[in-house]
């Protein structure tokens, strides 16, 4: 289960550090083709949701042996925050990235990056915790 945990991280904070540096390359763009590239760069967080999905289902296995006592362990609490606002974040960017999707690109887009940076500073935090908790 920790060999699924692992590789869903890397395919979830994967995907935040790729849109990142997608991001970059997107800034020297001229606005036209900055918008057709950052279209077809939104089938990468497909890669995301199933590191997510990896990381939530394996995770609630990993943490049957703590839940009793939970509310000793400060740190694990934060971390189980940070991933529900990393998925509160995800989920929001899936909704603009619809809309994106469906006409206004160049509004949208601007949120979603809000969104991602959101997405990736929360990924950090909670690898940071996890390896203080476990490590
Ligand atoms: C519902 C969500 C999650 C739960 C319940 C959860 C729970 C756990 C537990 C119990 C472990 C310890 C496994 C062990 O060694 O026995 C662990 C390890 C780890 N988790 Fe999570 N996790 C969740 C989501 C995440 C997310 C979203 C990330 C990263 C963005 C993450 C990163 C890590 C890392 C890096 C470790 C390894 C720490 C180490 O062994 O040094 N987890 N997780």
């Amino acid at each position: 289960m920790l060999m699924i945990h692992l590789l869903g991280l890397a395919m979830g904070v994967g995907t935040s550090f790729a849109f990142m540096f997608l991001g970059i390359a997107e800034s020297k763009m001229e606005k036209e083709e900055r918008m057709k590239f950052a279209l077809n760069s939104f089938a990468l967080s497909r890669m995301g949701h199933i590191g997510l999905t990896m990381l939530i289902i394996s995770g609630l296995y990993l943490i049957t042996p703590f839940w009793g006592s939970l509310a000793s362990m400060p740190l694990l609490i934060a971390k189980l925050i940070l991933v529900l606002t990393l998925s509160i974040s995800v989920s929001l960017a899936t909704v603009y990235t619809r809309k994106a999707r469906k006409g206004d690109v160049a509004g949208n887009l601007k949120t979603i990056a809000s969104l991602g940076k959101v997405t990736l500073l929360s990924g950090i935090a909670i690898v940071v915790l996890a390896v203080l908790i476990f490590g």
